[in-house]
């Protein structure tokens, strides 16, 4: 498979939501289907960069982030879900942010940024990149050359949607 890129429509890609104690699949496509949707990929729940700087960014930025036309606000890692949710109720309290569990791979196999970071023992992994759609069509996909850098997937690098 290729990667997405703009343009592209996206495929299928089933994603985990913890819901009460419960573990439900949800269709990133579907849930993308219509509006504009961002999606903030990172590497691993309760990593330093991810915890202190990445995801605080677009929690913080939550608000702006709406009003400047972005309908839907995800972060996604390659955790399981319940991992998940234990660091959003840390990094994301009162829930700006959907979480999104990508733990079979789907979005990070579409998207090519797979990787383990085997140094850290983090297992399944991926790279850190940024995603904004429109009516499920890639607009843009940034990804990071080095996983602990913030260069272009900060909340002040998208392009706005209004
Ligand atoms: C971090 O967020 O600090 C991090 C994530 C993956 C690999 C190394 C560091």
């Amino acid at each position: 498979m290729h990667r997405l890129r703009s343009g592209n429509l996206l495929p299928k890609i089933t994603l985990g939501r913890y819901v009460d104690g419960l573990i439900e699949p949800i269709r990133l496509d579907e849930l993308l289907s219509r509006g504009r949707g961002l999606v903030v990929g990172v590497p691993g729940a309760f990593t330093p960069v991810c915890t202190t700087q990445h995801v605080p960014d677009f929690v913080r930025n939550a608000a702006t982030l709406r009003a400047s036309g972005y309908d839907h606000l995800i972060c996604v890692a390659p955790n399981d879900p319940f991992t998940l949710e234990a660091w959003r109720t840390i990094v994301d309290p009162k829930g700006q942010l959907m979480f999104l569990s990508d733990g079979n791979w789907e979005l990070s196999r579409a998207l090519a940024v797979e990787a383990s970071h085997s140094d850290l023992f983090l297992s399944r992994s991926t790279h850190r990149y940024l995603l904004t759609t429109r009516d499920q069509i890639v607009s843009h996909l940034a990804i990071e050359p080095v996983v602990t850098l913030l260069t272009c997937t900060r909340s002040t690098d998208l392009p706005m949607a209004a």
